[in-house]
């Protein structure tokens, strides 16, 4: 049976003899010092605590108004949430929990099937470097918004979002974690890929990058150029890493799936960009909220080449993993698709249109992105999926 005042202890605490305790503090019983205090020794801790307090002058400090937060470089007091400056990004945080699933909730059974004896070469090097692709981004993606950026948040509103957004990017990994073992591939192999793999690596190394120019600790966003340099990899990281290459870098499976190929796999896929889509949403939302509080607007030239550089290695990669030909994909439509999703994100953020023109090449991809959870998901749930009360310790 659990312990709920230490899930590790299963049985309850025998309780100590009075003589240890007593007489031989250093006796074979170990005795944790705190539960050694007497009411006699707590006392003082707790007039210490309330003479500390008194010299911090708490009653004095003025409530927390709302005017006063910012996304950062604020004042007020960043343990308080209410009252909201950004309501939007609780709603966010609450729309978030609307979107609760493991992958252990999807049937995987026929894309075993599927992968094994239905899949052509060319349609099993799509799906592997897809996966190879997409767990090493989501590693990044966590680290960025959980290292990065949410300690320079001051508000505790877009801290709480983010900590949610770090746990659904760790979420995403084991899907594909899950995914990739369940398929029965090697994993040491497909893990290892991005860096063997120079059109893999591109994107991974653009994303570092960015990464690396944030995490640095001599950060100062009261500096214009660090703050500059910071709304650039937030802008890159909303708009092109989670925006344009997360959005788009499932539809090689859904395409599968349109064909009625792994399935199971292109629904894990469908409840990670409904994560995704809100990840992007709040990121350009944060962005702009920045931009305005902050009075700075990103350097036209930056953007042009953030674009320039993102569409590159996006070409890249999409000739590669669809070096061959399958059926109702190839990698013009997945480049010109980032193209147009690319203007969708410059829209979103007020700024101009990379790619004057481009068309949609995947009409069906917005809808996809829509998925109907309570239909699909009751229908497909796997009947021997365990909950928290089936766990052992
Ligand atoms: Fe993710
Ligand atoms: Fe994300």
């Amino acid at each position: 049976m659990l312990n709920w005042d230490d899930p590790l202890q299963t049985q309850p605490r025998k309780p100590e003899p009075e003589k240890a305790v007593e007489t031989t503090p250093q006796t074979t019983t170990q005795v944790a010092p705190e539960q050694t205090q007497t009411q006699e020794t707590l006392e003082p801790v707790v007039q210490a605590m309330l003479s500390g307090m008194a010299d911090d002058d708490s009653s004095k400090l003025e409530p927390v108004r709302a005017e006063d937060k910012r996304v950062v470089n604020g004042l007020a007091d960043v343990n308080q949430l209410a009252p909201f400056k950004y309501p939007w990004a609780w709603n966010y945080f609450l729309n978030a929990n609307k979107n609760h699933w493991t992958p252990l909730d999807i049937n995987m059974a026929q894309d075993v099937q599927d992968y094994h004896h239905k899949l052509s070469d060319n349609e099993r090097h799509v799906y592997e470097n897809v996966l190879a692709y997409l767990t090493t981004s989501d590693i990044l993606a966590m680290r960025n918004v959980g290292l990065a950026v949410m300690e320079k948040m001051s508000a505790p509103e877009l801290q709480i979002y983010q900590a949610r957004q770090v746990y659904e990017e760790a979420l995403h990994t084991w899907t594909y974690q899950h995914c990739i073992e369940t398929i029965g591939l090697d994993q040491g192999e497909i893990y290892n890929r991005y860096r063997v793999v120079p059109e893999i690596y591109g994107k991974i190394k653009i994303a570092n990058r960015r990464l690396n120019s944030v995490l640095r600790s001599d950060m100062d966003l009261t500096n214009r150029d660090d703050l500059q340099e910071f709304l650039m990899a937030y802008i890159f990281f909303a708009a092109v890493f989670e925006g344009c290459w997360f959005f788009n870098g499932f539809s090689p499976i859904f395409a599968l799936q349109r064909r009625g190929l792994m399935k199971g796999t292109a629904e894990q896929l469908q409840y990670i960009m409904r994560d995704e889509v809100m990840h992007c949403g709040f990121g350009i939302r944060t962005v702009k909220q920045l931009m305005q509080e902050e009075n700075i607007s990103p350097d036209p030239e930056a953007l042009r080449h953030m674009w320039d550089e993102a569409e590159a290695a996006e070409k890249a990669y999409a000739q590669y993993i669809l070096r061959g030909p399958i059926l109702g994909y190839n990698a013009e439509d997945h480049l010109e698709q980032f193209r147009f999703i690319a203007n969708r994100r410059a829209r979103q953020l007020n700024v101009d249109e990379p790619f004057p023109g481009a068309q949609c090449a995947l009409p069906w991809l917005d809808e996809q992105s829509n998925i109907r959870k309570e239909k699909n998901f009751f229908e497909t749930r796997v009947t021997e999926y365990q909950t928290g009360g089936g766990l052992s310790w």
